[in-house]
C-alpha cells in the first residue's frame, strides 16, 4: 500500500470512534508513460475504515499513488443523516468522472436549494484539485477543522503588509487579513492566489495535517491550528495563508498556534478489550485529573482560573442556566440542586436542542454554562449563540481544548478528563459533575453559613479517586448480574430520585447507546402517576437506594415496586444499615404500594407480607377506607421492629431473594458519581454479551456537529 494511503487511513482510523458509516479517500497518481501527468484517483466504501482499506489494497492503481512528501491525499468518514449509506454517497465527491475537482465536507447543508446564490450551512471542506496538485485549500463553518504544522521544523512569520503576531515562542499566532472586499462573498476566495504567506518554514516544504479532531494527527504534530467559522485556509509548499469571509467581531483575528497535550497512549486502548471498558476504569485518574491544581484539600479553598474575573459576575446573576446534549445534559440535572443550594442563585438545566426550538427569554443577567465533552455538538453551539446574542454571559465546560464551545464562551472550565473516544460517555460524565460542583463550591466559598457543606464535600472530593476504585472492584460481580439478570430482558426501569434521578437517566441511556436494550430512567416520585403500571414479575428494575435525606420515599418506592411483584436490582451502600429505616417506612410504603395495587389488580400471591389486598391510605396504616373494599394485612409489631439487612427485609415483600450492589457512601452530592459507575460497567457487559460493537453503536456519532 502507498504510504500516502496508509498515512489517510491510519487518521481515519484513529476517528473511528466518532461515528459513521461510510469512508473515502482521494489521491493522486502517476499517470503511465509520463511522469509529469497526474491524476486523482477516489477509492470510497460503505461500511468500517477496514474495508475501505481493504479496497485500497486490491486496487492496483493505488501503486501508482505519489509518496507523501510529493502531494496532498484527502480522506473522510461520512456519517449519514441525509441519503443513505451507500458507496456513491459516501466522500470525497467529485465534479466530474476525470475527478478535476475532489471534496471531502463534515456537515449539513440544510440549504442547498438557496446555495448557488449565497453558501451557508455549516460544513468544514476539504477542496483538492488536479489543476493544483500541491495545494489545497480548506474551510469550515459549524464543523471543526484544524491545521496541525510539523513542530519540528522552525515556524516564522512573514510580514506581509498585514498584522502578523506571533506571540509567545511557543505560541506563534497568525493575525489574519479579510477576504471580504467590495466584491463580496462571491469574491471571497479571489485574495488567495495573490496574497504572500504569512507563515512559513524557511524554505523547506512544511508538512500539513488538515483534519477535524487532534486525534487522526497527534501521532505526527502537537502543533496545530483550529480554523475559525469562515476562514478559508489556502495550503501549500510555501506555507499556509488563512483568510477570513466573513467580519466577524466576535472573532478574534487572531489564530494561535497551540501546542496538543493529547498523548498518542491516551487513545489507544492499552491491554482493554474496548475504549469504553478503559474509559471505565480511567475514572479514578480521569476524576483526580479534573481537580488536579484546583482544590487545595487542606485550606478547603477552590480556584477556577478560567472564571476568576467573572465570578462576582456569576454571583450576581439572575439565574444559572445549565445547557447540554445527551450525556452532558445529565451531568448538569446530576448538579442542578447543589449549585442552588451553594450559589444560592436559581438553576435550571436545559436540554440545547429545546432551547434552540423555544428561544426563550433571556436576561442580559442570566449566566449560561455550556456543557459539552467534544465541545462542537451542534445543538449547544446553537443555545450558546443564542444565549450570547442576547447579552448572557456564557460559560463552557469542555473537555477538547480549542473546540468551538471553548472558543465562543467567554471562559470557562475544562474537565481535564483526557480523550474519551468510546462513543457512549462514562469518564467525562463524572468528570462534568465535578467540574459543576467545583463552580458551586466557588460560588459558595464567601458564605460563612456554608462553610461546613463545602468542608463536607472537599473531604470527599478527597478520597473520591480512592472510592471510584472501589467501586470498580465489583466488574466482576456486575458482569454476572448482567449475564444472569438483564441478558434477556427486552426492557428495562432504573429508578431512583433527587441525586440519583440524574444516574438513573444516565443509566438508562448508556443501555440504549450500547446494548440496544430499551431502559427507561424514572424519578421515583413519579412512579405513581404512570410508570407503576408497567411493574410485574418480568420487567427488569433497577433501585437505586441511598442513604440522603430521600432514602424514606426511595424506600417507599421500592416497596411499591415488590408489592406488585417487581423484582428490583438494588444499588446501594456499603456502610449504612438500612433495616432501621426500613422498618420505620415500611407501614408507609407496604400500605401505599397496597393502595395503589388494589385499584388495579390483585396482589401476587406468593407475596410474604402483604396478602389479601384490603384498604390503604397513604402514610397512615390506620385508615381503612378505600374505594373498592379491598383489604390488606399490614406488617405486625415484630416485622417492623426486625433489624434484617435490607436484602432481608426485602425478601419478604417480594417472595424471594434480591440482589443488592453495593458501593461506598460518600456525601449526597458525589454519591450519583459512585452509583452510576456500576450502570456503566452493567451496559458494557450488555452490549458485549449481546455481540454489539461497545465503541461504535450504530446509529450514533461522538461528536454530532449536524442539529
Ligand atoms: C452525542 C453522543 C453522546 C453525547 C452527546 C453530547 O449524542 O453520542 O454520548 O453525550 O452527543 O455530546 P457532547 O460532546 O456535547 O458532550
Amino acid at each position: 500500500m502507498a504510504e500516502i494511503t496508509a498515512f489517510l487511513l491510519r487518521g481515519l482510523e484513529r476517528q473511528e470512534y466518532r461515528g459513521y458509516d461510510s469512508a473515502g479517500l482521494a489521491v493522486d497518481l502517476l499517470q503511465a508513460g509520463s511522469p509529469d501527468q497526474r491524476a486523482i484517483h477516489i477509492v470510497k466504501k460503505t461500511g468500517k475504515v477496514s474495508i475501505l482499506s481493504a479496497a485500497v489494497k486490491e486496487d492496483p492503481a493505488i501503486d501508482m499513488a505519489l509518496s507523501l512528501d510529493q502531494h496532498i491525499g484527502i480522506a473522510h468518514t461520512r456519517w449519514a443523516t441525509h441519503g443513505a449509506p451507500l458507496d456513491g454517497n459516501a466522500h470525497p465527491h467529485t465534479s466530474d468522472p476525470s475527478n478535476q475537482f475532489v471534496v471531502v465536507h463534515n456537515g449539513v447543508l440544510n440549504n442547498y436549494l438557496v446555495l448557488r446564490s449565497y453558501l451557508d450551512g455549516a460544513y468544514a471542506l476539504l477542496f483538492k484539485s488536479s489543476h493544483f496538485p500541491d495545494e489545497i485549500i480548506a474551510t469550515r463553518r459549524g464543523s471543526p477543522l484544524l491545521i496541525g504544522l510539523k513542530s519540528a521544523q522552525p515556524l516564522r512569520a512573514t510580514h506581509v503588509g498585514v498584522d502578523v503576531d506571533v506571540g509567545a515562542p511557543q505560541h506563534p499566532a497568525l493575525h489574519m487579513p479579510t477576504a471580504r472586499g467590495p466584491g463580496g462573498p462571491g469574491h471571497a476566495l479571489s485574495p488567495l492566489r495573490d496574497s504572500l504567506p504569512l507563515l512559513a518554514a524557511d524554505a523547506r516544504p512544511l508538512p500539513y495535517f488538515i483534519a477535524s479532531d487532534p486525534a487522526a494527527i497527534v501521532e505526527h504534530t502537537r502543533s496545530v491550528l483550529y480554523l475559525e467559522d469562515g476562514d478559508v485556509a489556502h495550503i501549500r509548499k510555501e506555507g499556509i495563508n488563512i483568510v477570513r469571509t466573513t467580519r466577524s467581531t466576535e472573532l478574534s483575528p487572531v489564530r494561535a498556534i497551540q501546542s496538543l497535550e493529547l498523548e498518542l497512549a491516551q487513545i489507544m486502548k492499552g491491554s482493554f478489550p474496548h475504549f469504553m471498558l478503559k474509559e471505565i476504569f480511567d475514572q479514578p485518574s480521569s476524576s483526580f485529573n479534573t481537580m488536579r491544581g484546583r482544590i487545595n484539600f487542606d485550606s478547603y479553598t477552590v480556584t477556577l482560573g478560567g472564571l476568576s474575573s467573572q465570578m462576582d459576575t456569576i454571583r450576581r446573576s439572575r439565574r444559572i442556566v445549565l445547557i447540554g446534549c445527551g450525556t452532558s445534559f445529565h451531568a448538569c440535572l446530576a448538579s442542578r440542586a447543589v449549585l442552588e443550594e451553594l450559589s444560592s442563585v436559581p438553576v435550571y438545566a436545559e436540554l440545547a436542542s429545546d432551547f434552540v426550538d423555544r428561544r426563550p427569554v433571556i436576561f442580559r443577567d442570566d449566566t449560561y454554562i455550556f456543557v459539552s465533552q467534544s465541545g462542537e455538538t451542534a445543538d449547544t453551539l446553537q443555545a450558546l449563540r443564542y444565549a450570547k446574542s442576547r447579552g448572557a454571559l456564557c460559560l463552557g465546560t469542555t473537555n477538547t481544548v480549542g473546540s468551538s464551545i471553548a472558543r465562543e464562551t467567554t471562559c470557562g472550565v475544562h474537565i481535564n478528563a483526557g480523550p474519551e473516544i468510546g462513543v457512549a460517555s462514562t469518564k467525562a460524565y463524572t468528570s462534568q459533575v465535578i467540574v459543576l460542583l467545583m463552580i458551586a463550591l466557588v460560588l459558595g466559598s464567601d458564605s460563612v453559613a456554608l462553610a461546613p457543606r463545602r468542608r463536607e464535600i472537599i473531604d470527599e472530593l478527597r478520597v473520591l479517586p480512592d472510592k471510584i476504585a472501589e467501586v470498580l472492584k465489583l466488574n466482576e460481580e456486575l458482569e454476572s448480574l448482567t449475564e444472569h439478570k438483564l441478558l434477556k430482558a427486552t426492557n428495562l426501569v432504573l429508578m431512583g430520585r433527587a441525586f440519583q434521578h440524574a444516574t438513573c437517566l444516565e443509566g438508562a441511556l448508556k443501555i440504549k447507546e450500547i446494548a440496544y436494550l430499551h431502559s427507561e430512567g424514572v424519578q421515583s416520585g413519579e412512579l405513581k402517576h404512570g410508570p407503576l403500571a408497567l411493574i410485574d414479575e418480568h420487567l427488569p428494575i433497577i433501585s437505586i437506594v441511598v442513604p440522603d435525606a430521600f432514602l424514606e420515599k426511595s424506600m417507599n418506592a421500592l416497596y411499591q415496586v415488590t408489592a406488585r411483584g417487581g423484582r428490583p436490582i438494588i444499588i446501594s451502600t456499603t456502610d449504612v444499615d438500612l433495616s432501621s429505616v426500613l422498618a420505620a417506612s415500611e407501614a408507609t410504603g407496604q400500605a401505599s404500594a397496597a393502595a395503589h395495587s388494589a385499584s388495579t389488580e390483585a396482589l401476587p400471591s406468593s407475596s410474604g407480607v402483604l396478602r389479601s389486598p384490603r384498604v390503604g391510605g397513604t402514610g397512615d396504616p390506620s385508615r381503612t377506607a378505600h374505594p373498592t373494599g379491598t383489604d390488606i394485612t399490614l406488617p405486625d409489631e415484630d416485622q417492623l421492629l426486625d433489624q434484617q439487612p435490607i436484602s432481608h427485609k426485602l425478601l419478604a415483600a417480594a417472595g424471594g431473594p434480591l440482589q443488592c450492589i453495593r458501593v461506598p457512601r460518600t456525601v449526597d452530592v458525589l454519591q450519583g458519581i459512585l452509583t452510576v459507575i456500576p450502570l456503566q460497567l452493567v451496559a458494557y457487559h450488555l452490549a458485549v454479551k449481546r455481540g454489539f460493537n461497545v465503541d461504535f453503536p450504530r446509529n450514533l456519532a461522538k461528536s454530532v456537529t449536524v442539529e
